[in-house]
């Protein structure tokens, strides 16, 4: 199969990472006999220096003409005063819409292997396998009217959380057909005790559980649920909520389970899906050489899986990123005071070697 790809490598860490996300595309492509095409475009900060704009008419067009878009991160301090069309977050933002990707997926799974990073008790976090199913398009990150206005000492600000029932139908498809694929349970998170488009959202929800007889639907509210997650992380399945209340967290259950740079995304609904680790730039570390590549590698997975539906080949992805972690081999988010810590390239390495050696004798095997 011809893989072909876009890759958006963006801002802060997000060069590094996604460099060796591709490393290990190139060696899944060549274990698995499949051709890597790939296209680097500019996003964020880069396309801001570049073109003064972050996301330039080409990169859209080089998106749009492939069959997946890898994505670094956006962001850099640097452009903390522009006004809000000219930071990096809005050619992120504005590539979601262009490409479509409605459902966001953001898995947070516990690696037994790193039992010492979690900030919560081994028995409590042990086993915790979670899917958040964000939505992607809506809420308060598109909802207008949106503006801040006055003069200094008196001004004004406004943002319009708005959701449709068509949009809420959806990602509410997305999260009841994975759960079916999962344990079958579906925790639908919002804040109806306050916000109306909370009420229209359990509303809408109820009503499409009823098309899923076999999942196990409930709701909570947001600020329990985040309770939760930390009390009983384990005893979840998939969380459906809304735009901001998913970016929060997902965020939240990469503490849980370890590291926040060990989180994948894949951004999908629409013709392109897009793939990016869920930590950001990280401009604190970015061009040290220290950043996790392991969230950018398991975005590369995710997106075999549902761009290409090649899931022998990511699941040989994640097994590779298992048994490397389960080898102690940790970057500096994860070494603590225990282990010696890697670079992001080493950790690169160490993956490809893996997946080198798993497929060798599998492909011997066929
Ligand atoms: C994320 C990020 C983005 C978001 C920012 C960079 C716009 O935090 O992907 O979680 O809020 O969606
Ligand atoms: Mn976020």
């Amino acid at each position: 199969m011809i893989l072909n790809l876009t890759v958006l490598p963006g801002d802060g860490i997000g060069p590094e990472v996604t460099e060796q996300a591709v490393l290990v595309l190139q060696a899944v492509a060549d274990g698995f006999g499949h051709e890597l095409k790939l296209q680097r475009k500019l996003i964020g900060g880069a396309a801001l220096k570049a073109a003064n704009d972050p996301l330039p008419a080409e990169t859209i067009q080089a998106c749009l003409s492939s069959g997946a878009v890898l994505l670094g991160a956006v962001g850099s301090p640097e452009f903390d005063k522009n006004p809000g069309h000219l930071r990096p977050e809005a050619g992120l933002l504005r590539i979601r819409r262009e490409l479509g990707a409605y459902a966001n997926l953001r898995p947070a799974v516990f690696f037994p292997a790193l039992e010492d990073c979690s900030p919560v008790r081994a028995e409590i976090v042990r086993g915790a396998d979670i899917m958040i199913v964000r939505e992607l398009l809506g809420g308060a990150y598109f909802g207008t009217p949106r503006s801040i206005e006055g003069e200094p000492g008196a001004r004004v600000a406004i943002n319009t959380m708005r959701y449709g029932e068509n949009e809420i139908e959806r990602i509410a498809r997305v999260a009841f057909d994975l759960a079916m694929k999962r344990k079958k349970r579906v925790l639908s998170v919002d804040k109806a005790n306050v916000l109306e488009c909370s009420r229209l959202w359990r509303d809408v929800v109820t009503r499409m559980g009823k098309d899923y007889p076999e999942v196990k639907l409930g709701h909570q509210y947001v600020d329990s649920a985040a309770m939760l997650l930390v009390q009983r992380p384990a005893e979840f399945d998939v969380i459906l909520t809304e735009n901001m209340f998913g970016d929060i967290l997902s965020d939240q259950a990469g503490g849980v389970v370890g590291s926040l740079g060990l989180l994948a995304s894949a951004s999908i609904g629409g013709p392109v899906g897009l793939y990016e680790p869920v930590h950001g730039s990280a401009p604190d570390i970015a061009g040290k050489g220290i950043a996790n590549p392991l969230g950018a590698i398991l975005s590369a997975a995710m997106l075999l899986r549902h761009s290409f539906h090649l899931e022998r080949e990511a699941a040989c992805i994640e097994e590779a990123v298992s048994a490397v972690l389960a080898k102690g081999v940790r970057t500096a988010d994860l070494a603590g005071r225990t282990h010696a810590s890697i670079s992001t390239v080493e950790m690169g390495k160490r993956v490809v070697e893996a997946i080198a050696a798993s497929v060798g004798p599998a492909l011997k095997s066929i």
